[in-house]
Parts: C-alpha cells; structure tokens; sequence
C-alpha cells in the first residue's frame, strides 16, 4: 500500500470521551479517532448509548436507514437503531454512531454493572453480542467499509470472530481486516457455556479451539484469537503479558501462540485538555515560566477539600479507581505509616467496596492529613494534578496509565511502581546523573513503595533546587497522541497488507 493512502477506520468501543467514561479506555476513545482524522484518514465511533449519555446535550439523531435494524441473540429478535452524531474537538469532528436499544442500554444509566450491588449485570454476554451484531448491520445499510475495524477490550471481542466466520463469504467484508487493542486483561467478558448459543457462531467454533476457555465463554480470548493483528497500549504491558502468567491472568497460552502478531503502543495524552498553561478547570494556569502559579493550585486544592494550606507541607495525590491492581492492598498496609509522615494525603476515585469502607474510616481518622472524594469529579482530578507535589501510582499491573503522564506535564512528581506503561513513561530519578523524571519502585510490596516515597520527600524537603529540575524534566515530556498515532497508522497498514 502506498505511504500516502488514506485510511478508512471503524473504531469501536464501550466508552468515549466526553459522552461517558469509566477509565482511560474513554479518554483514548476520544482522543486517537480526533487525531486520526486530523491526519487525513477517515474514522467513524461506535459506542453504546447508555442511559447516562445526554441526548439533547450531544445532539444525537435519527438516521433513516439505521432505524429499527434486527438482528437475532439466541432466538430473540433484537430491534436496535444506530443514531448519529459528533465527536467535536479543538481539531475535529468525528462522526459517531451511537447503538440504540432501550433494554439493554438506554434504560440503564451505568455501564457494566449495577451500581447498588456492584455485581455486572447478568446480561452482559447479549448486550455486547449486540453490539457486535450492530457493527455488519451499520457497515451494511451505510455502504461505508473500512479498511480496518478496531475494536476495543473485551466488550468488542466477537466483532473479529464473526467477521472470520458469519461474514467470511460476504464480497463487502472481503477486504476488511481487524485490529484488537487490549486495554486491561483484568476483565475478560467470561460467561457461561450457555452463552454459546446466544452469539450465533458455527457449532464447530464451542471449542476451545474457538471461544471457549477453561469451559466458559471467553469474550477477551475471543478477540485475540480472531482478530488479524493485536496490540496493547505499551511495550512493557505487551512484553509482561506474552511471558509472565501473572500478567497474562490465565491467557498466556492465547497469548504466547499470537506473539508475533502482537504490538506496544503506548498511549498518548489529550493535550487540548491536560495542559496546565490552558487547563479552565484549575485555578491558576501555569507552565515552565510561571512555575511558582502551582502553588495557587495547591491552596485551591486545600479550599477544596478543607484542609489546612501549609506551602511547605508536600501534598500527595492520587487518582484512582480503588482496586488491589492500582495498588491498593499496599495503600492499606502502609497506611499507618504514611500518616506518621510531614504529608497531606488526597484521594478521588471509586471501586471496590472494601476500599470505600477503608478509606471513609480513615478520613474520620486523620481528617487533618488525609482527604478523600469517593466518586467521579473530572475537574476535582485536574485540580488535584496541578495542586499536589507527588503522584502516587503503586499498580500491581498498569497496561498503559495515563495519570502518570498528565502528573509528569503537571509537574507533579510520580511515584510509581516499575511495570506496565509506568515503566516506560516514569524514569527513575538518579541521585548521581540528576537524570529522570519521577520515582520508581521495582517489587510490589509495601516496604518498596514507602521507600521511594521517603527518598521523594527527603529532596522536596531538603533540596528544593533538585525537586525542580525533576519537575521541569518531568513538564518538558511530550506524549501528545501524535507519536502514537502514527505508530498506529502504521500498524493498521500492516494489518491491510
Ligand atoms: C485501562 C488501563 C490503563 C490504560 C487505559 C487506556 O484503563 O487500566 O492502564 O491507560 O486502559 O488504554
């Protein structure tokens, strides 16, 4: 194919910034297809439309020929409607399709589980069979056909297999291939064997030669067997989880066997929105020139959630949804301790219930050292990225991360732990070249995280001129999604041939 070729992308996924978001998977939704098209190419969105996503806002509309589409899940006929509209940035306008089904996401405001009992809702396994069902109907009525469908985690991981199998005869789809991106292994779409008849697929395939694994339905293996070339948001998370059945979480076989078709790409950050010299959201703008305005952010930060503003007291941030994998278990552990130290803790997120106890118990505890929001607040998260000093990131496994990054341009220190992503974003600072940008810990235990936060605290307290020169490293980084993109042009290349 020649260099210049546009290319014409599908891109689906579960979630999409602005329009609603869980995790970065949202944020990259948003931001890869915007500067995909900058470039030239042509890229459409399919997503869902849950009940939390505002219609009105967002302007989204009926399209004659996507009215009222059928298809069948285990012998039910599902009517559905792909509604239109667009994904508008500083740059671009994307179009997207949005899938419309009362039942199963337009009557429910969350979008993978019951938020009362936290248990995922038990027909998951016919919702996402639906939503890859959506993609050949909407390819069809539309007459549009991409080059490459890129599907997303484990909520698209049929859309390679039926296009390997119901699809396979079809002249339009003859050309079409498919790139699966992995987001996080930690959720894999595992149902019931039962599910098998519900998607439709040739008899053959309830196998585990097919989609079956370990005896159940296997969304996520299912992509990655199936799709034409697959890749993970970076190197270090691709290397980890094609060796390492920790990393792999009982895929490593799946894995092992598609090595050579298998790519890191980190991820990017949207630098129209996490920018600190335009962020709207905080409460002072600065960047290199105006360094000292950051602390503007810190007392903003401190109003905010009520605690005493002391400049030379470091605060600590974190940002999170509250899993043993984000490093949780360690934040427990070493709890006690951190609250012995000259710190101010913050923390924004929400997740496992365990967790949410924890820390409600805590902040009545220490209420002058630590402060917490348990829920989503977007501009609560640019506040605390320019107003702390650290960034505390202590992930068993962490895929790419995109909180690191937005704390490296903010000039708030990372703290993170050596795996995923945070290895190849963070570099260990080194006392004897002055080199890197944050701090880096190798074992996942408690004793190695609070080591390196104590190594970060004794430089912010007692070499100040040190600490910037690691912020300043840390604000020049450039990880806007251009580099990205690219590589994933070139992969999508690749995967045409
Ligand atoms: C998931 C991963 C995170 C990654 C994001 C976007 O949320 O846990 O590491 O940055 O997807 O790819």
């Amino acid at each position: 194919m020649p260099p210049s070729k546009k290319l014409k992308i599908l891109f689906v996924t579960s979630e999409v910034v602005p329009f609603v978001k869980t995790g970065g998977l949202a944020d990259v939704s948003s931001a890869l297809p915007q500067i995909l098209l900058e470039q030239g190419h042509q890229v459409r969105i399919v997503v869902p439309k849950y009940g939390a996503i505002d219609e009105r806002k967002y302007k989204i509309h009926e399209v004659v020929r996507l009215k009222d589409l059928t298809t069948n899940i285990g012998g039910k006929e599902v009517v559905f409607s792909l509604r239109s509209s667009f994904l508008v940035g500083p740059k671009a306008r994307v179009q997207i399709y949005f899938l419309d089904n009362q039942e199963y996401f337009g009557s429910r405001h969350s979008l993978y589980s019951d938020p009362l009992s936290g248990e995922e809702f038990a027909d998951n396994d016919e919702r996402f069979i639906l939503l890859a069902r959506s993609v050949f109907e909407l390819i069809t009525k539309l007459g549009w056909v991409p080059d490459v469908i890129h599907c997303n985690d484990w909520q698209c991981g049929l859309i390679p297999a039926y296009l390997k199998t119901l699809h396979s005869e079809e002249e339009l789809f003859k050309n079409v291939k498919t790139l699966f991106t992995i987001h996080n292994l930690q959720d894999q779409g595992v149902f019931a064997k039962s599910t098998f008849e519900k998607t439709g697929l040739p008899e053959k395939y309830k196998s585990e030669e097919g989609i079956l694994h370990k005896n159940k339905i296997n969304f996520m293996k299912t992509g990655l067997v199936f799709a034409d070339s697959i890749n993970t948001v970076s190197e270090k998370y691709a290397e980890e989880i094609c060796n390492d059945k920790e990393y792999a979480l009982g895929l490593l076989d799946v894995l092992a066997k598609r090595k050579k078709d298998m790519f890191g790409i980190v991820n990017g950050i949207d630098t129209a929105i996490w920018n600190p010299e335009k962020d709207k959201k905080i409460a002072k703008k600065y960047s290199l020139k105006n360094l000292e305005d950051k602390t503007q952010n810190k007392k903003a930060l401190a109003e905010k959630f009520g605690f005493e503003y002391k400049p030379d007291v470091p605060v600590i941030g974190m940002i999170s949804r509250l899993y043993d994998s984000k490093g949780f278990d360690l934040v427990e552990k070493a709890f006690k301790e951190l609250m012995k130290l000259d710190i101010h803790l913050v923390l924004l997120g929400t997740g496992e219930k365990k967790y949410h106890k924890f820390f409600e118990n805590e902040v009545i505890k220490h209420s002058g050292k630590f402060s917490c929001y348990l829920g989503f607040d977007d501009e609560l998260a640019h506040l605390i990225e320019a107003g702390a000093d650290i960034f505390l990131m202590p992930s068993k496994f962490e895929p790419c991360g995109l909180n690191q990054m937005y704390s490296l341009v903010y000039g708030t220190i990372p703290v993170v732990r050596e795996t995923g992503g945070l290895a190849d974003t963070v570099d260990n600072f080194d006392e004897k070249s002055g080199n890197g940008n944050g701090f880096v810990f190798k074992k996942y235990n408690a004793a190695d995280m609070m080591k390196e936060i104590n190594r970060a605290l004794k430089i912010y307290k007692d070499d100040q001129k040190t600490w910037i020169k690691i912020m300043k490293t840390g604000m020049k980084s450039n990880f806007t999604w251009m580099n990205s993109s690219k590589n994933y042009i070139d992969l999508y290349k690749k995967v045409i041939g």
